[in-house]
């Protein structure tokens, strides 16, 4: 971890040279370091904890075993990132339903949490936007309003309250050509801007399913990587396949997430049939993390529906 830090501390530093600014999102051209972060610029939302653990946004909630997936999985996406210099990271998977949405939030949150790092997580499903729906808030503009009607970016970011160095940029109002809007120049460059405006910044992309429609693959250029999540016992082994073959022709895949895994405890060498043939299939697509399915009957077993 040290070696990491000290990597993210040279590029923070070579990036700053060069003339990048670290600051607070909304602020341009601030220089407030990422953890004095105030959110002055940011509408801030309250989310009840209990609501968070209840949509199973456990990164978000006290620490414990069940976010020691994520805490893996932060780790070594933060090396393939951090070996490249790269801050922008796109999440899909095949099909519909295999938890990207989930895993890129709580993935987000640990970044935010472990790392001096702020982290913005755009929604770029711009047919079906939810990331809002795991928080319970109602925003009434997000990503779809900047890119159509020319709304400023900082009345559109919500900082969850509580929750670290995180902020969303929600989807907005969904759109019926959400693959023109996501493959736009303006999409392109509101991608450079978002990577390049702050040096201590790490963007995440919600992205709907890669195989049933064309979003992910028009927008999957304009990142520097891309995370496949996979559903064990549902993604087809052949739709894996395609998945990856398609990721890598369009951008980097950095590899994959085995989420509502049954069989894959951290650290173990010994995969049960299931996982090992998804875990074959993968070929030199490398497997990150795996999302135990356990974290179904944690999040069942708390108390505390929502509560507003
Ligand atoms: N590791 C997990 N354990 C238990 N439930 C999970 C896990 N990951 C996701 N889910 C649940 O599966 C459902 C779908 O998750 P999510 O919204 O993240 O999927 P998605 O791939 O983003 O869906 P879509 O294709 O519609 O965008 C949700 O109810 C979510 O809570
Ligand atoms: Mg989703």
């Amino acid at each position: 971890m040290e070696r990491i830090k000290q990597a993210l501390e040279k590029a923070r530093e070579e990036r700053f040279k060069a003339g990048g600014a670290a600051g607070t999102f909304g602020a341009a051209g601030s220089t407030t370091p990422a953890d004095q972060i105030m959110y002055t610029h940011t509408r801030t939302e309250e989310v009840p904890l209990a609501f968070l653990r209840e949509m199973r946004v456990i990164t978000a909630v006290e620490p414990g075993g069940f976010t020691d997936a994520y805490g893996i999985l932060r780790t070594h996406v933060l090396q393939r990132l951090c070996e490249k210099q790269w801050n922008a990271l796109a999440v899909t998977s095949a099909g519909i339903g295999e938890g990207k949405t989930l895993t890129t939030i709580n993935l987000a949150i640990s970044l935010a949490r472990e790392v001096d790092y702020t982290v913005l997580l755009v929604d770029a499903d711009l047919r079906n936007p939810s990331v809002h729906t795991y928080f319970g808030i109602h925003p009434e503009r997000g990503l779809s309003d900047y890119l159509l009607d020319d709304i400023p970016l900082a009345e559109l970011l919500i900082h969850p309250s509580g929750i670290g160095r995180f902020v969303i940029l929600p989807g907005g109002r969904p759109l019926e050509n959400s693959s023109e809007m996501l493959n736009s120049p303006k999409m392109a460059r509101l991608v450079e801007e978002l990577k390049t405006r702050y040096s201590s910044r790490i963007v995440l992309f919600d992205l709907p399913p890669l195989l049933s429609t064309a979003d992910t693959l028009a927008f999957s250029p304009y990142v520097d990587a891309a995370l496949l999540v996979v559903e064990e016992g549902k993604t087809p082994v052949h739709e894996i396949e395609r998945a990856t073959e398609l990721l890598v022709q369009n951008t980097n895949l950095i590899g994959t997430v085995l989420n509502k895994s049954q069989g894959i405890k951290s650290g173990d060498r010994q995969y049960p049939p299931r996982s090992d043939r998804v875990v074959d299939q993968l070929h030199d697509n490398r497997l990150l993390g795996a999302v135990k399915a356990r974290l179904q009957a944690w999040s069942s077993r708390l108390p505390g529906k929502m509560r507003n």
